[in-house]
């Protein structure tokens, strides 16, 4: 009987009699064949929530190259940095830079700091202070730290609905749990958020995409950004503005950051993967101290420090002008195809459909009266075009008859022919 419990612990190696230290003293060696071994009945219960499985049928979708793809959320290859890049890795790897091949710091190069400091102060009018900015691997694991750093099992988290769907999967991680509140052209509601809170929400943060929305591809107005920094301050609650998208913009006007206009409630994390490339792993939060050195401290619980050589590049590469420009070229090559998509949803669906405008990004969300949208998404899949179903995108049942768009890969051609071909299964 023993034996039969204890057979499932045994390591894959298990031919082996191994000693296992933590077995009552009267059972110290085992044998199991390694067919018994259940691994999932050993997975901590944070694994048990449906996280995942939506998020790789996602990028499965995207790699494909024999379908015209609307599917990931991912950046063109061709606006990814050439010749100035490969220069500055050879100068790093002449000049053995130390600081790109060494272990650093775990809130970032202090160089590297210095310059995204600077950075943001020009482009958001607000410069970091004293412990109020590190660099992170990517926005993804700014999530993780967040959730390390204020989640316990319970714990509720407001987010946008919908919103990026390795959002929801970081909280629900943590066996934590998420709010949706509505959002509409304007971006979240603060009215809704409000209702809920007088109802008795009470969320450990909330997490916003306050630009371009991931998946809506709406922009929260300024005057929501400050009724909802106004809400933070009354109910208490940190207000984490995700800017994956902000400086991928189409229009030269845009609302203050919510970080800079209330930086006492706001944590803003930040990913250069939409921008400079996803190869690096680099993003960085930016937010009041306290929190940040949590996320620092969270941070030596994952990788420590982030890639050192990632950070000299973008830094180098930065510091020579070759961000902004490379940025700027994108802008015109995504507000394009933009552009594109628009005129060939007028175009092929017209009153059929209702979607939204973006101004940045690479999403727009197209709403289908009566469709359901997994059903178009797997017709889509074999008749050559590739979109996301909008339901992974909330935490409830909501987004059946929705699909997120995303014009980031596909050329304008492309465009024109993927969403005729969708016009067709309609
Ligand atoms: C809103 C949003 N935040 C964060 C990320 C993740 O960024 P990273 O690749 O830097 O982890 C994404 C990627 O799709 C995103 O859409």
């Amino acid at each position: 009987m023993v034996g039969d419990w204890f057979a499932p612990l045994c390591p894959p190696d298990a031919g082996r009699n191994l000693p296992i230290p933590f077995y009552p003293s009267s059972v110290t060696e085992l044998s199991v064949e390694p067919e018994l071994i259940r691994w999932s009945e050993r997975f901590a219960a944070r694994t048990r929530s449906n996280v995942g499985a939506e998020i790789a049928q996602i990028l499965a979708l995207a790699a494909r190259t024999d379908v015209i793809s609307f599917a990931g959320g991912i950046p063109d290859p061709v606006t990814f940095p050439g010749r100035e890049l490969a220069a500055i890795l050879a100068e790093l790897a002449e000049q053995a830079d130390v600081t790109a091949f060494q272990y650093g710091p775990t809130e970032g190069l202090a160089s590297t700091r210095e310059w995204l400091a600077g950075r943001l102060e020009q482009l958001e009018g607000r410069r970091p202070g004293d412990g109020e900015l590190m660099v992170t691997s990517g926005g993804i694991e700014a999530l993780e730290l967040l959730g390390k750093a204020f989640l316990d099992p319970g714990d509720i988290v407001a987010v946008e609905a919908p919103t990026y769907l390795g959002a929801i999967m970081s909280v629900r991680s943590f066996e934590a749990d998420v709010a949706g509140i509505a959002v509409d052209d304007d971006g979240l509601d603060p009215a809704a958020l409000e209702a809920e809170l007088a109802k008795g929400l009470r969320p450990k943060f909330l997490y916003t995409i306050p630009d371009h929305q991931n998946p809506a591809g709406v922009t929260l107005s300024a005057e929501r950004r400050t009724a909802v920094a106004d809400l933070a301050r009354r109910y208490g609650f940190l207000v984490v503005e995700d800017v994956a998208y902000r400086e991928l913009t189409f229009t030269p006007d845009r609302p203050q950051a919510m970080w800079a206009a209330a930086p006492d409630v706001v944590l803003q994390i930040g990913t250069f993967s939409k921008t400079f490339m996803p190869g690096t792993r680099l993003g960085w939060a930016a937010g009041p101290a306290e929190v940040v050195a949590k996320l620092a401290w969270a941070k030596q619980l994952t990788d420590q420090c982030p890639s050192g050589l990632g950070q000299r590049l973008l830094e180098e590469y930065g510091r020579r002008g070759l961000l902004d420009e490379q940025i700027r070229n994108a802008n015109e090559l995504y507000g394009s195809r933009c552009a594109a998509l628009l005129a060939a949803l007028e175009a092929e669906l017209g009153e059929r459909a209702r979607w939204t405008r973006p101004k940045g990004g690479f999403f727009s969300w197209v709403t289908l009266p009566g469709v359901d949208a997994l059903d178009l998404a797997a017709r889509g899949a074999d008749a050559g075009v590739a979109v996301v179903p909008g339901s992974p995108f909330y935490a409830d049942d909501q987004g059946g008859n929705a699909v997120r768009l995303s014009f980031s890969r596909a050329h304008e051609d492309e465009i024109a022919e993927g969403v005729r071909r969708l016009a067709a299964l309609l």
